[in-house]
């Protein structure tokens, strides 16, 4: 394995006194890690350096162009002062199936997993511990090639960054209201929908914006193509319960594969639930609304965790869910995953993964 370089910071930066207004993304801890990649050379130069900006020609072509992806993990601090990350090596061989579609050399899994841990550790004093928090993991890489044209990259840099963060959403827990957007659409099958790159994240701007002015958390996306068909919530995969059957999205192509999304198919299966992955189009959600089946909604993700739906807005139609109250199968998830993820019950998936 390649020697990791380490160069401390000389200025620490004072860590938020506050852990219960941390939000999301607002402070970053003291150092990142980079490594290079040169077309020839392969990736080299792993070093954890003290966070500070990047110096970039303004050609560089993750500028231009967009190619780039990046992964969203967290690491927790159980009571017993041991640091957790979750499922890392999911979030790594995910990362190298962006990588495959947007023309990203391949990254060493292992190596990525062993300098995330490494980064961690250093900056260990910055995991907040009050419940809820944690120190959000965000591995991305770009293209810096000094080139207008539009072809692949042969310089890239792999970059880690740390911010200790708190609820994704400022409801928290609490259930949160959805657009069904109708207008536009987030991604095609053929296109990069299943990659974790930043085009996606583009292509939901203006719906999330015109969503929030209309006082609306989240949009849900429905399909390119007969706009009928739900894909996924703009930061978070999906789950309907529609009487004793738990649904999500069928992975086709155009939808995250998002690691919670996994963990809680798994764990409802433990449980005995019947998880299915499938087609499922808003028509038949809005149909089990009105015939009083449409028990329990909720999104998974890394940021967002468990986040229930209360409501779910599709044109004039407006559907409450479970009262606007979390519902039993979202709570038991939300208990059992943060339990596992912090360290408070045993880890019976062996998902966890200790940073020592
Ligand atoms: C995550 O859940 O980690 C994500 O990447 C969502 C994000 C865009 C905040």
């Amino acid at each position: 394995m390649q020697e990791i370089k380490f160069e401390r910071t000389q200025n620490p930066k004072q860590k938020p006194a506050d852990q219960s207004s941390l939000g999301f993304g607002k402070y970053y801890t003291d150092h990142m890690f980079i490594m290079n990649y040169d077309e020839g050379q392969g990736w080299h130069d792993p070093r954890i350096i003290p966070y500070s900006p990047l110096t970039l020609d303004p050609a560089a072509m993750c500028l231009h162009y967009g190619q780039e992806v990046f992964e969203g993990m967290k690491a927790y601090k159980s009571d017993k002062g041991e640091v957790l990350l979750f499922r890392p090596e999911k979030n790594m061989a995910r990362m190298n199936v962006s990588n495959e579609r947007l023309c990203i050399p391949q990254i060493d899994e292992e190596f990525c997993v062993h300098a995330i841990k490494e980064l961690v550790k250093v900056e260990q004093d910055w995991i907040p511990t009050q419940e809820g928090t944690s120190l959000y993991i965000r591995p991305f890489i770009i293209a810096v090639d000094p080139h207008v044209g539009v072809h692949p990259a042969n310089h890239l840099l792999f970059i880690v960054i740390l911010s200790p963060v708190g609820a994704y959403y400022p409801e928290g827990l609490n259930p949160v209201k959805i657009f069904v957007e109708s207008t536009y659409v987030r991604a095609v099958k053929g296109g990069i929908g299943f990659a974790k790159t930043g085009g996606n994240y583009a292509a939901s701007l203006k719906s999330q914006d015109e969503a929030t002015k209309k006082g609306f958390t989240q949009v849900l996306w429905l399909d390119g193509v007969e706009r009928k068909y739900i894909e996924e919530v703009g930061t978070m995969n999906v789950f309907f319960v529609i009487d004793d059957e738990i649904i999500t999205p069928e992975l086709q192509g155009s939808i995250l594969s998002g690691v919670t999304r996994m963990s809680c198919i798994e764990m409802l299966r433990s449980w005995g639930y019947k998880v299915t992955e499938r087609k499922l189009s808003i028509d038949e959600v809005a149909k089990a609304f009105d015939e009083g089946r449409l028990k329990e909604a909720f999104g998974s993700g890394t940021a967002a965790v468990i986040s229930p739906i209360g409501e779910l807005c599709w044109g004039e139609k407006v559907m409450p869910i479970n009262d606007g109250k979390i519902g039993e199968i979202s709570q038991k998830l939300y208990d059992n995953l943060t339990g596992l993820q912090w360290g408070k019950l045993p880890d019976t998936f062996n998902w966890t993964v200790k940073v020592d």
